[in-house]
């Protein structure tokens, strides 16, 4: 029997607030989305609130997966600010996100078991992150670290694509999920809890809670690094994202054409906001060798991320070739740095990794993060 909206509601009707009035009617409650055996919505309550609510999440959670029919529940807290509390957002050209978040730093926790956090972002979308963080992390995982790797691409998650990945995450328990392994990395899509025809007028409000559960309610085990394939884009979304992921650092995508650059230091300027240090800039579709003749073209100006990087104060990780290998491979689910290992763009992966292990080690030893000079 296929799950409904109605079917939802009427389980909820026994779940009642910590005020004991019933959920549904305390107006905490967002929309509910059912669908495909799959259920999510969100409960919004004051900050100071939040642990009373707890149970009643847990409970929702509970009578939704109890439904017959349903798969998967996902239920978030999210907090709400009260009028004239102290802005937990960044001052600068913020406007009200789609979820609101507390300021890094503070309150954010980290993931137990998994020793370092890395975004892999790009201010602009098809520059090729989901490429880079997909090699990135089999790159470390080919230094000798353990990876897990999270696609939190809300808006076109890849990682089922680019890993070849068509089964869905068993649960243990009934409530945790257990992460597929591929590759020698662990690994969770955002593509295996929302449906790709889900409304992007629901994927706004709900990402926070989605990515909490993934981070939260995966068994994750015991990582080295856990790399985050982000949204493209510098905005509300991504922000509220950089702000509710415990990171360790982040590295920015970006491609040498002069309108990239320009995303890219939206990019490297969002992560400084939120205090997240800036591990380096990659630079992507870099030149082009031919495949025939061996002869190499500057298609789109070549270098120039490199010199961006300097101009921001930011490490520059390396540069990655144009290739058809790298274009074929990825989309076919055969990443280069695990079916290519000998090749040499697997080789340019690994000294990426290299140097994102290196600049983690320096965020570890407490130095500065790299002084980044200027705002976008
Ligand atoms: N170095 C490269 N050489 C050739 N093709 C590449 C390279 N990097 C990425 N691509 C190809 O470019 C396309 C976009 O790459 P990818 O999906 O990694 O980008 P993205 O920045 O994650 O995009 P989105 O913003 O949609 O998430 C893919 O078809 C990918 O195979
Ligand atoms: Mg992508």
């Amino acid at each position: 029997m296929a799950v409904t909206k109605e079917h939802v509601l009427a389980a909820l009707e026994g779940v009642e607030s910590p005020q004991g009035m019933p959920l549904a009617r305390t107006g905490a409650l967002s929309e509910v989305v059912a669908g495909d055996g799959k259920v999510f919505f969100s409960i919004t309550v004051d900050a100071a609130d939040v642990k009373a609510w707890e149970p009643v999440r847990k409970r929702a959670e509970e009578v939704v997966r109890a439904l017959p029919g349903v798969r998967s529940a996902l239920v978030a807290l999210t907090a709400e600010r009260k009028a004239g509390a102290p802005s937990a957002r960044p001052p600068q050209g913020a406007r009200p996100g789609p979820a609101r978040g507390a300021p890094r730093g503070e309150s954010i926790q980290g993931v137990p078991g998994v020793e370092a956090i890395i975004a892999v972002a790009s201010g602009k979308g098809g520059v090729g992150k989901s490429t880079t963080a997909v090699n990135l992390a089999l790159g470390l995982g080919a230094l000798g670290l353990k990876v897990g790797i999270l696609d939190a691409d809300i808006y076109g998650p890849s990682l089922p694509k680019l890993l070849a990945i068509k089964e869905r995450p068993q649960t243990i328990g009934g409530t945790r999920l257990k992460p597929i392994m591929r590759y020698g990395l662990t690994v969770m899509s955002i593509g295996f809890l929302i449906d790709e025809e889900t409304p992007m007028i629901w994927r706004g409000p709900m990402v926070i809670s989605a990515l909490t559960q993934m981070l939260r309610e995966v068994e994750w085990g015991t990582l080295d690094v856990m790399v985050v394939d982000m949204p493209p884009g510098t905005g509300d979304a991504q922000l509220t994202m950089a702000q509710q992921v415990p990171l360790k650092g982040a590295v920015i995508v970006s491609t040498p054409q002069d309108l990239a650059l320009i995303d890219a230091r939206r990019g490297v300027s969002m992560f400084k906001r939120v205090n997240v240090p800036v591990l380096g800039v990659v630079e992507n579709m870099s030149y082009f060798l031919c495949p025939s003749c061996g002869t190499r073209s500057d298609i789109f100006g070549h270098g120039g991320a490199r010199r961006e990087a300097e101009r921001l104060g930011v490490p520059f990780l390396g540069e990655v070739p144009l290739h058809m290998a790298i274009r074929e491979k990825s989309d076919a689910g055969l990443p280069v740095v695990a079916t290519e290992p000998d090749g040499p763009h697997a080789q340019i992966y690994r000294d990426i990794a290299g140097k994102v292990r290196e600049q983690l080690k320096g965020v570890n030893a407490g130095r500065a993060a790299p002084k980044i000079v200027i705002e976008a």
